[in-house]
């Protein structure tokens, strides 16, 4: 399976402090955003990454993240001229997915929490179809938002609906199978102009062909899009790093638990950033699994 993490848009929402950087760079407490869904992909065991920005930040983007060699990983970039759409991510992404089947994470979306993994697996197992969350949330007409049955089939999916059918919206992470390209290149642009994710999503439904997981209370998805959701999702890190001693989407230790990279390479790494605690937290990490 592959991975795209779209890192597109002009962030308006976040004006001035998008004015000249992008969204996805700026800190959530200790790491660029961007780290957390790149994490995210990681740990659902995907290493073919591309990385779709907008193109006034395409260079800050590889200087940060670069091949992604040293971490296992092969990364790729694309630029989005224009924000069109999420959809637009499998257009443009087209010859980097081939033939294989995707799995699309916004850029913006903060995943925590225990029992994640097995949604992450469940959805790079998948075959045919496509797989999407649905997470409880106190005002859905942010997002898109599903309808369910008693069987958690999806029933309908609208996009930021002012009087939304439930509160369970969904989350900026999609899996799909390779028919994914072809469904994005037949819908219409939404009445804002764009190739709506919801667009696709609702073919699949159509198609019989949707899987909703209904997460529960324990995995937190936290809003990044306005100076208090960055300001909340900082604390969070904070809190819970501080309180465990794990680090939340440290990438070097996904790497090396994921068996990406071998001790010695994760070594190494932490050593080029031993000023920081993140390079110290890396350098004190124990051999594990090789
Ligand atoms: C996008 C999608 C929406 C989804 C949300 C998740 O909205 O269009 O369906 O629920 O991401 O973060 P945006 O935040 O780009 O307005």
């Amino acid at each position: 399976m592959k991975g795209i993490i779209l890192a597109g848009g002009k962030g308006t929402r976040l004006y001035p402090i998008t004015k000249v950087v992008s969204k996805q760079l700026l800190q959530i407490y200790d790491k660029p955003l961007i780290y957390y869904p790149l994490s995210t992909l990681m740990l659902a065991g995907i290493k073919d990454i591309l990385i779709i920005c907008a193109p006034e930040s395409i260079e800050q983007y590889k200087s940060l993240l670069g091949d992604g060699k040293d971490i296992g990983l092969n990364l790729q970039y694309k630029v989005q001229e224009k924000p069109n759409g999420l959809a637009e991510a499998f257009i443009i992404g087209e010859d980097f997915i081939k033939k294989d089947n995707v799995c699309l994470i916004l850029g913006d979306n903060f995943f925590y929490g225990h029992g994640f993994s097995k949604y992450l697996q469940e959805g790079a197992n998948l075959k045919h179809g496509a797989m999407i969350l649905g997470c409880k949330v106190k005002d859905p007409t942010q997002f898109g938002v599903i309808e369910v049955d008693n069987n958690n089939n999806v029933i309908s999916i609208e996009e930021k609906p002012a009087q939304p059918k439930s509160n369970l919206a969904v989350p900026g992470l999609y899996f799909f199978d390779n028919k994914v390209i072809e469904i994005a290149k037949k819908i219409k642009p939404s009445k804002r102009g764009e190739l709506e994710i919801v667009s696709v999503i609702e073919e699949y439904m159509k198609q019989k062909q949707l899987k909703a997981n209904i997460v529960g209370r324990g995995l937190a998805w936290l809003d990044t899009g306005t100076p208090q959701g960055l300001k909340n999702a900082s604390d969070f890190v904070q809190i819970i790093q501080n309180a465990q001693g794990f680090y939340i989407a440290c990438l070097e230790e996904i790497a090396y638990n994921m068996n990406f990279i071998n001790y010695e390479q994760l070594k190494k790494l932490g050593e080029l950033l031993k000023q920081s605690d993140y390079g110290q937290y890396i350098l004190k990490l124990e051999k594990e699994n090789d």
